[in-house]
């Protein structure tokens, strides 16, 4: 990969990078296509990555069907496909770690202890391997975004990070490898969690300032459907992740949510002063 990568910067050519753990969706291909806007080629990578799974989380079951994906990036004009196997990313000598500190431990990383230490590992051995000019990751994992932003700035990291709006189902849900886990009843009951957030920006967009009234009312419709069973809701400043009292300039409100086994996130960004 870092041969190809050098060819193709020997050309001239910008090289744009999509990360991925697979089973390809509607969300995945939309980066594609934000990488195809912004530069020359478009490199993809599938790797389920095990050290940002815990113990008990459902690395063993992720949803895996390769020959699939790869005609789906294809045709949408992926050139490259990276699909290493765990053994050649991490060696029995691998020693080395990569994490941001706070950052990682708050919103999912207070239940995901270790995740996001996975997280930017492998994103910044993939950073290494693939020489990206431009990458492109989706809003939907907000503070893996956010995380990886400030890695980036941090490390001095000779690319620039791109990032994609949620792409949802038709009735809201955003998209996930992991829908596929819901049950009938589940599936249905999942749509809560954006018609939460949608009541919020509306409140907001009303003129309510007051984040406990909002987090309530969002508490309240989630709490509707018995499939679910809230892990957070909170809304944060998107720097620093931390809760803010009053929506003032830019905050993440951010969900996850247990429906059977399955957990989900979601997320808006709001910003009174765009109103
Ligand atoms: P994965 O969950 O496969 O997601 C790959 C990329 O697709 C991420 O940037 C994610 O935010 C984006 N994405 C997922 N669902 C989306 C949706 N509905 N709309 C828009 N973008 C969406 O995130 C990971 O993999 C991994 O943590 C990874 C970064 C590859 C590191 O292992």
């Amino acid at each position: 990969m870092q041969e190809a990568s050098d060819k193709l910067r020997g050309e001239r050519k910008t090289i744009g990078f999509v990360p991925t753990m697979g089973y390809i969706h509607e969300g995945h291909l939309s980066l594609i296509d934000i990488s195809n806007q912004n530069a020359d080629i478009t490199v993809a990578s599938l790797f389920v990555n095990p050290t940002q799974f815990g113990p008990g989380e459902d690395y063993k079951k992720y949803p895996r069907d390769i020959e699939r994906d790869k005609r789906l990036l294809e045709k949408r004009g992926c050139s490259i496909l990276f699909e290493p196997d765990a053994d050649t990313m991490y060696s029995k000598y691998f020693r080395t770690e990569v994490y941001v500190r706070n950052l990682c431990r708050l919103l999912c990383g207070e239940t995901r202890k270790m995740h996001f230490k996975g997280v930017t590992t492998v994103v910044s051995k993939l950073f290494n391997i693939v020489k990206p000019d431009i990458a492109v990751f989706g809003q939907k994992d907000a503070q893996q975004a956010i995380i990886i932003k400030r890695m980036v700035e941090d490390l001095n990291y000779d690319l620039k990070i791109i990032l994609g709006a949620i792409v949802r189902e038709k009735d809201g849900l955003a998209m996930s490898s992991r829908n596929i886990y819901l049950n009938k009843k589940e599936r249905r009951d999942a749509v809560v969690i954006y018609r939460s957030l949608k009541e919020a920006e509306q409140m907001i967009e009303n003129g309510e300032r007051g984040v406990l009234k909002i987090l309530r009312l969002m508490r309240k419709v989630i709490s509707e459907k018995k499939s679910a069973r809230l892990d957070y809701i909170k809304a944060v400043d998107t720097n620093g992740l931390k809760p803010v009292s009053k929506i003032r300039g830019e905050v993440l409100i951010a969900v996850a949510c247990y429906f059977g086994k399955t957990r989900l996130i979601d997320n808006i960004i709001v910003n009174p002063l765009n109103i």
